[in-house]
Parts: structure tokens; C-alpha cells; sequence
């Protein structure tokens, strides 16, 4: 840890969350071969004044999942600019996010969007330019739709640990109100299973699990392109031989596997 820890956070406790994925994506920066390369995560870990010790605790063993994320949510929006060079991407739930500096072509247009007191917290880290924007507003008020000007080039909206604290009729809604606000439009985002929801992550406040592509199959406005799981990658560095060997290859158990899912979004 950096000796210089300046910056003190007064966050709400889902706020606060945001923490988690910036300090996994950072110690990944000590691996031989890094999942994913985050110097700027590693930046901001170290201007801040944080228990970061105490975090890592409640996470044992989980933490692999962040890295992991990014780097698939990287290779989906790199895809994306590939085919759509100029494309707007939106990010929901932004927090201490870094995609922007790891993807950036140069002429991409990107919104960070999250709440009042993470977008104030972001300010001190990471400036806002011509074609990085952050926006303080809840991913469910649709008053931040009409702040996404260039909407001809392809847009892309992703979410990191976001939905997962939201009821299921609150992201339903959401989806449908994007897809028809940006038709033919791209979504990515991660969940937990049921299974996972109510046996551990319960006490964290975790409201939404889904059953694999069986709900997410059943979401409005969409249609899945892609599911990605996370015990199914780098299996060499998962802890325990539980989720090292863990056989999702048996179809079945995918609906108890946490994921990421990658969405058509199509207007009613
Ligand atoms: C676990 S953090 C994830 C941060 C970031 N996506 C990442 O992966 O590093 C969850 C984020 O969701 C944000 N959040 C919670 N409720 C929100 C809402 N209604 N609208 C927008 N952002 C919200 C929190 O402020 C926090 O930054």
C-alpha cells in the first residue's frame, strides 16, 4: 500500500461497493500474466484512505471475479468499436470504472454515469474531456437519455455490478425503456445465480439472481447474444478445487453459475 492515502471516502454503502472491483482489478497488476492491466486502478488504490485489508476479507476467494469482468467486458466493447469505430458507449454504474483507458481508440464517445456522491468521487481521480463524459444520475430516472447526443454511430451500454442490487421488475424496466430509447443498441452486464444470491450473498444486500440464460432468455426487449461464465476462465487461478474443476460444462448447472450476459436490445 502507497503511504500516500489522501483521499478519505464518504460513500453510501452501495456506493461504497464500487471499492471492490477497483481494488481486485488493481492487485492483478502483481500477477506474472495479468488477467487484465489496470495501472490507473492501481493510481487511485493508492491515493485513497481505505481498509482495503478488511474488504479483501469478505471477498476470499471471490475476488478473481473482477478481472476477470473487465477483461471480458474489454474484449466485448473492443469487438463493438471494431465494427462501429465511432461508436457511444454508456456506462451505468460507473464508480471507479476504467474501461474507458483500456478500449479508447481515439474516437469513441463515452458516459459515465452513476450517483451524485460516486460522480464527485470519480472527479477527483479521472478528468472529464470532449468524448469521456460523466453523468450524476440514477441509471432509472431516463433524465440521462437525453444527454447522450450521438446516437447514429452505434451505441453500447455496459453495467458492472450494478443490476445485481436492483429487483427484477426495476432492470426489466430499464432494459425495455434503453431498448426503446436506443433500438438495435448493445447491453452487457453481470448477475449472480439464486443460488448464489440466497445461500451467500444475501447479507450484502443483493436483491437480483437469475437462473442462468432461462431468465435472462425471458427478458423483454432482448435477445442474448452471448453468456460468458466466470468459473470457466483462468481456471488454473481459482482457489479452492471446488470452482477450479467446477464441471459447467454440465448444461444444468449454468442455471446456478454466475455469468455475464451480452444483449440485443430491440425497440417494442
Ligand atoms: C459494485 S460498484 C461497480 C462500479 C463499477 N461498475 C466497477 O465495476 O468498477 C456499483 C456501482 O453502482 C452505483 N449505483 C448504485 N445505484 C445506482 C443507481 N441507481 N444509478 C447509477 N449507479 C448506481 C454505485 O454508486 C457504484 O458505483
Amino acid at each position: 500500500m502507497s503511504t500516500n492515502n489522501t483521499v478519505k471516502v464518504k460513500l453510501g454503502p452501495v456506493q461504497e461497493t464500487m471499492l471492490i472491483p477497483l481494488f481486485y482489478r488493481s492487485l492483478e497488476l502483481s500477477q506474472p500474466d495479468p488477467i487484465v492491466r489496470d495501472e490507473m486502478a492501481k493510481n487511485v488504490i493508492d491515493q485513497i484512505d481505505y481498509d482495503f485489508n478488511e474488504l479483501a476479507k469478505s471477498f476470499d476467494g471471490d475476488g478473481l471475479a473482477f478481472p476477470i469482468r473487465a477483461a471480458t467486458f474489454d474484449h466485448l466493447i473492443k469487438e463493438f468499436i471494431e465494427k462501429n469505430p465511432e461508436a457511444t458507449i454508456i456506462n451505468l454504474g460507473a464508480g471507479l470504472d476504467t474501461t474507458f483507458f483500456r478500449v479508447d481508440n481515439g474516437k469513441i464517445h463515452w458516459y459515465d454515469i452513476d450517483l451524485a456522491d460516486s460522480i464527485e468521487l470519480r472527479r477527483q481521480f479521472i478528468d472529464e474531456t470532449d468524448r469521456l463524459k460523466f453523468i450524476s444520475c440514477s441509471a432509472f430516472d431516463p433524465t440521462w437519455f437525453k444527454e447522450i447526443k450521438r446516437r447514429d454511430k452505434g451505441i453500447f451500454i455496459m453495467s458492472g455490478g450494478m443490476f445485481i442490487y436492483f429487483e427484477h421488475s426495476e432492470i426489466q424496466d430499464l432494459i425495455s425503456k434503453m431498448a426503446n430509447e436506443f433500438p438495435e443498441s448493445e447491453l452487457v452486464f453481470d448477475t449472480v445465480s439464486n443460488f448464489f444470491r440466497f445461500r451467500r450473498f444475501k447479507k450484502i444486500g443483493i436483491k437480483w439472481g437469475v437462473w442462468g440464460a432461462y431468465t435472462i432468455n425471458r427478458i423483454k426487449n432482448s435477445h442474448m447474444l452471448g453468456a460468458f461464465y466466470y468459473l470457466n476462465q483462468y481456471r488454473d487461478r481459482w482457489d479452492t478445487p471446488l470452482t477450479r474443476h467446477y464441471p459447467y460444462y454440465i448444461k444444468p448447472l449454468l442455471m446456478i453459475t454466475p455469468g455475464m450476459y451480452h444483449l440485443k436490445l430491440s425497440a417494442d
